[in-house]
């Protein structure tokens, strides 16, 4: 196919040079309701008029773009979405498990794919990620553990994965995808973070290109797309094409946002049109950032295996500090943790410039005044009590019957959570809703809070010392 068409893009184009007079919705009328500034927004807001196709019953300008994108990662069948990764996972769980099925998940994964466990209400095999020892975060799927995992529970019909992680950093995916098509277990990918895998070198190798079933990336995370903009791929005749399509149909919106669908039919074209010469700009001007990122005193860069992302470390700044600093001078990274901020970098073509000289002055001209002994959060390496993989004692059905109540933290033992608790670090969650409570959790619970973790979830009541239980 001719990847320098982008269709969609060209018929709102073409559209719009028609001076068209809007009798149709939405209200601002081809944006000409707003103040001026916000004008160019309006005229790309369009909806399913002749001419611009419908997504959800595809023919021509989006059915032609989405074979474009399928043609580009080489799939069956891809798909654009309007509303992220979020209802890609969704849609890729509820097309692929039945109620009751054990499904293989890796612990530390989005909430999406936990709300889509729980919407299939499927029987989920929580896999304990290893922790990178340097980066104090989860590392990823180890296959002795889905090895195990397999062995323990043969009855399993689907893998659920995240590769990458955020932070850049993958796993050996290729030998998990072989070992669950030994068993023809399907294996669905959530790749928010990896679109711009698809090129190869120096990137990691995509999930499609491993193997992997079916994968949701994220168009807007790594590639010029605007944000709620995702692809789904359909990689093999183990996923059944149409359940997807229907749950996409009754999970999206019946009115598509036409600016995330064009830009995701000019990140497709962004992506295709990368040359070798663009790709090697894009590392050289990252690797002149990071050298001289590198030199400002205190700060450490660390590489993950995505050269997109750089995980930034300073001697004397917890994370959140460092965010801090940076925000001072308007420079703001994807995140902060208690160690690191982290910084995602641009897809560059060869005669694009980007302010990172800018941003390295910027850098440079902070007051840097820093403690210098810092009261270093120690860092708790979460143990399950099961070293490989945990279960849920409730089913999810039993857990929407049931009602919630907040105990103390030693009462809990033995009782089943209501709520998930997640500390950072490492960002795995110590116990998830549906699963019993032990000593164990306990004892790092209250370990993690001498220490300074920060939490997310059941937060509500973590200074009372209460988390929440069913009853
Ligand atoms: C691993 C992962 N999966 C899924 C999502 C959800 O993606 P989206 O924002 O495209 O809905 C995110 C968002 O950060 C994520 O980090």
């Amino acid at each position: 196919m001719n990847q320098n068409r982008m269709p969609l893009f060209e018929k709102v184009l073409q559209h719009q040079q028609g001076k068209p007079i809007s009798f149709h919705v939405p209200g601002h009328k081809n944006g000409s309701l707003y103040e001026e500034s916000l004008h160019p927004i309006g005229e790309w807001d369009l909806t399913e008029i002749t001419g611009l196709d419908d997504l959800h019953s595809p023919e021509e300008v989006i059915l032609e773009a989405q074979q474009l994108l399928a043609d580009l990662y080489r799939t069956r069948k891809s798909y654009f979405l309007v509303n992220g990764t979020t209802v890609g996972n969704l849609a890729m769980i509820l097309a692929s498990c039945h109620e009751g099925d054990y499904v293989l998940v890796q612990r530390n994964c989005h909430k999406s794919i936990l709300n889509g466990l729980m919407l299939a209400k499927v029987r989920p095999i929580f896999l304990n990620p290893v922790i990178d020892e340097h980066l104090f975060i989860p590392a990823g799927v180890d296959l002795q553990a889905v090895i195990h995992a397999f062995n323990q529970y043969p009855m399993i019909k689907a893998c659920i994965f995240t590769y990458p992680d955020y932070y850049g950093q993958t796993y050996e995916l290729k030998k998990i995808i072989q070992l669950a098509h030994e068993r023809n277990i399907p294996v669905l990918i959530d790749e928010a973070h990896g679109a711009h895998f698809q090129l190869g070198e120096p990137f990691p190798e995509s999930a499609l290109s491993l193997g992997a079933d079916m994968v949701v990336q994220s168009a807007h995370k790594t590639l010029p797309a605007l944000t709620m903009g995702s692809y789904l791929h359909i990689n093999s005749d183990r996923i059944n094409m149409e359940k997807v399509e229907f749950y996409l149909n009754i999970l999206q919106s019946s009115s598509p946002s036409y600016p995330i669908m064009v830009s995701l039919d000019y990140a497709r074209h962004y992506l295709a049109q990368l040359s070798n010469e663009d790709i090697t700009y894009t590392i050289q001007e990252r690797d002149k950032f990071l050298k001289e990122m590198g030199e400002i005193p205190g700060i450490a860069v660390k590489e993950s295996n995505d050269p997109l992302k750089l995980i930034i470390h300073h001697d004397h700044l917890s994370g959140f500090e460092l965010q801090a600093f940076f925000e001072k001078v308007n420079i703001f990274p994807e995140l902060a943790d208690p160690f690191h901020v982290l910084l995602v970098l641009p897809l560059l073509k060869a005669d694009m410039t980007f302010p990172f000289r800018e941003a390295v002055q910027r850098m440079n001209g902070l007051s840097w005044k820093t403690r210098q002994a810092r009261n270093r959060i120690n860092e708790n390496i979460l143990l399950q009590d099961d070293p490989f993989t945990t279960e849920l004692s409730l089913t999810y059905q039993e857990m929407a019957d049931w009602s919630k109540k907040w105990i103390g933290f030693d009462q809990a033992i033995g009782k089943v959570a209501a709520n998930m608790l997640i500390p950072y670090p490492p960002g795995i969650p110590l116990f998830l809703p549906g699963e019993k409570i032990t000593e164990n959790h306990i004892i790092q619970l209250k370990r993690l809070l001498a220490s300074g973790a920060r939490f997310q979830g059941d937060t509500e009541k973590l200074e009372d010392e209460k988390i929440a239980v069913f009853s």
